[in-house]
């Protein structure tokens, strides 16, 4: 069947659609209901069926004639080291891990935080917890103590999972301290905390609430898969929102293990048995769905990287573990490849590799700029697709379905609607926009499975955020238009998200840090433009009068407390003080117009700003620091 065909049906027969596509997951009991639409505008998925997400991702798969195949290939450069599960050795450590969090009175419904680098147990960590039926919930490891304390204090975790340390290129980075810190701060407790000893740093343990990984698996017994509803959450994925209180996005069984394996062959064309690598980390919703439970739920091989695609050790790092592991697909963020790119324009390392196996390249978590996807395209040879989704989604919303039907690229634009999704371009009335024209990008309800029924413990917050705009929508928080072919172009957010290094970060969440600084009387943080990382922040801040510390030294203090308070990720590194800010008659600051500014855009005047002459002072500020080099 062709997209259209396939798509069409998906919207005219949503129920009978996605009711034939959950038939490829194994269930303990049928649903009794393939779309619950009786507590409207919550939508839920195979409502009154029960199955196991690791059962599905691993167990049967055992069972099926794939014991002894690769399930899982941990490939790190920055240990040099290497280590592959087949499904049964995976199966074991994860039964066995189950047994440990289990011993730790880890049952059905239960919150366990998983605070972890890019090493197998991580993965094991996420599916024991999913074998019994217990909610996790990952924090990337490049936040700070503060963000992993209000994580802790949200989802009240009985037991958090960590390890000694991370290897981020050439540094070992500790996070038994971060995580000691964390808890200290925060109001919850955990009962117990399980930490992974990596050879390179010896954690410091409490006694009688940190276990050790080893002697605690040692001496559990493995642990068999608890059948959970369809509608049972999976785990709670955190992620920025406009404030600095990040959103619980929950994700749940039933209708997420259908809508995974449907998109591992109809999106990206992997079959069971195939080897596919999502270069990302478990810590963002690429790692959750690409890394650990689709390509499993498929019976493909996953590859789990500990390195970065350049500097562990060269710009070639990608095309080895390509051609060494038979990758078929690779799943990665712009970022990487612009990356790679800088440091090796002309692709020589890739002359190096036997590329015969690779089929396609996806990339996604930011706008893929053209000239970024076109050298892709010339230095590989094979179909380039950039898709669009997010966090809430968990999976494709436009995408060149290649296991369907190879579109026409249009470079910038992400194709088309993967079917299950009912995107309209909407104005701030509601009325759908003409083809061509910008509007908030949204999604009709109910949208497919696989998509957050609500944010953990708040369906106020998950009505307020996403579905208030216009009724019967979904906000997705982007804008962009649809143009005459029917493709998606996703031009920007209309919120304070930027997206650094396809990391998603809030710049409100930056200015509450910056604003509790003594000397800071306002602020305003901007997503600048970033030849590498596609946005980077940058705070302008307002000294309070009086303020006699050298600005100089204020501008450390800033930088040192976002690091501290937010993590390296935020990769915030760029601020100045300005005499003030530009705002608008009403007192809102214009972000808006200062970012234009710094990324050397011409602007219109805001009909609304109070002083004009504010915004050459934000120019020569900007010009300080780097930016605002073409005005
Ligand atoms: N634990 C601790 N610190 C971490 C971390 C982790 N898991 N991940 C990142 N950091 C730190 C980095 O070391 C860096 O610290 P620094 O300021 O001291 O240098 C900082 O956070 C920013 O990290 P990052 O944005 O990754 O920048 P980088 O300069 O280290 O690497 C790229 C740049 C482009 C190579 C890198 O961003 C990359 O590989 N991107 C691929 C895209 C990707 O994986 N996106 C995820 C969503 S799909
Ligand atoms: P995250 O929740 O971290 O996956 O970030 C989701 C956001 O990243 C989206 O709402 C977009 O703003 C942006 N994004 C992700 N993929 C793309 C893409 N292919 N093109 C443009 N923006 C994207």
């Amino acid at each position: 069947m062709s997209y259209e065909e396939i798509y069409a049906r998906s919207m005219e027969d949503p129920e009978g659609f996605w009711g034939e596509q959950a038939a490829a997951i194994d269930w303990y009991k049928p649903w009794s209901k393939v779309l619950d639409d009786s507590r409207k505008p919550f939508y839920r998925w195979f409502a009154g069926g029960e199955l196991n997400t690791c059962y599905n991702a691993l167990d049967r798969h055992v069972e099926n004639g794939r014991a002894d195949q690769a399930a899982l290939i941990y490939d790190s450069p920055v240990t040099q080291s290497q280590k592959t599960y087949t499904f049964a050795e995976l199966r074991d450590a994860v039964a066995q891990f189950a047994g440990v969090l289990r011993d730790q009175g880890v049952t059905k419904g239960d919150r366990v935080i998983v605070y972890m680098p890019m090493i197998p147990e991580a993965a094991i960590a996420m599916l024991a917890c999913a074998r019994l039926g217990a909610i996790h919930s990952v924090v990337f490891g490049g936040f700070a103590s503060k963000e992993l304390a209000t994580r802790i204090d949200d989802a009240k975790p009985k037991v958090i999972v960590s390890a000694s340390c991370g290897i981020e290129g050439s540094r070992v980075i500790e996070y038994k301290p971060l995580l000691d810190e964390a808890i200290d701060i925060s109001t919850h407790k955990p009962d117990h905390t399980v930490i992974y000893q990596r050879p390179q740093v010896s954690a410091t343990m409490q006694e009688g609430r940190d276990l050790d990984w080893a002697s605690a698996a040692a001496a559990a017994k493995p642990a068999d898969c608890v059948p959970v509803e369809a509608t049972d959450p999976l785990y709670i994925l955190y992620t920025s929102g406009t404030t600095g209180v990040p959103k619980g996005v929950v994700r749940d069984n039933g209708g997420h293990a259908v809508a995974m394996q449907w998109s591992m062959k109809n999106i990206y064309n992997v079959d069971p048995g195939d080897v596919f690598w999502a270069a990302s980390d478990v810590g963002w919703v690429v790692g959750h769905s690409y890394i650990v439970y689709a390509p499993l739920l498929q019976g493909a091989t996953t590859i789990l990287y500990e390195g970065k695609p350049i500097g562990t050790p060269d710009p070639g790092a990608f095309w080895r573990v390509i051609s060494e592991h038979k990758v078929k697909t690779l799943f990665t963020a712009p970022t990487a490849f612009r990356a790679i790119r800088r440091e090796d324009p002309e692709a020589e390392y890739l002359k190096k590799y036997d590329m015969s196996c690779f089929e396609a390249l996806f990339l996604a978590g930011e706008r893929c700029d053209p000239d970024t996807l076109e050298w892709a395209q010339k230095q590989l040879g094979v179909p380039v697709i950039d898709h669009w989704w997010q966090t809430e989604t968990g999976w494709g919303i436009a995408a060149n379905c290649l296991g369907i039907e190879e579109l026409p690229v249009k470079p910038g634009s992400p194709t088309v609607c993967v079917p299950g999704y009912d995107v309209r371009i909407l104005d701030e009335n509601g009325n759908e926009e003409a083809a061509g024209e910008i509007g908030r990008i949204m999604i009709k309800l109910p949208m497919p499975p696989g998509c957050l029924p609500t944010l953990w413990q708040n369906d106020q917050r998950f009505l307020d955020s996403y579905l208030s705009a216009t009724e019967g929508y979904y906000l997705t928080g982007d804008a962009g238009y649809k143009d005459e072919d029917g493709y998606l172009w996703i031009m920007s957010r209309i919120d304070d998200i930027i997206n650094v290094a396809g990391h998603r970060l809030s710049t409100g969440g930056m200015e509450e840090v910056l604003a509790s600084h003594p000397a800071v009387a306002e602020c305003g943080v901007i997503g600048a433009a970033d030849q590498l990382k596609g946005e980077l922040p940058v705070g302008l801040v307002v000294l309070k009068a009086g303020v006699e510390q050298p600005e100089e030294e204020i501008v450390g203090e800033l930088i040192a407390l976002v690091r501290q308070k937010i993590g390296p990720v935020a990769a915030f590194k760029k601020v100045v003080v300005v005499d003030r800010l530009p705002k608008t008659r009403s007192g809102k600051i214009l972000r808006g117009t200062m970012k234009k500014i710094a990324d050397g855009e011409s602007y219109k005047m805001p009909a609304t700003i109070d002083d004009p002459a504010i915004l050459d002072e934000i120019t020569e500020a900007l010009i300080r620091i780097g930016y605002a080099k073409h005005q």
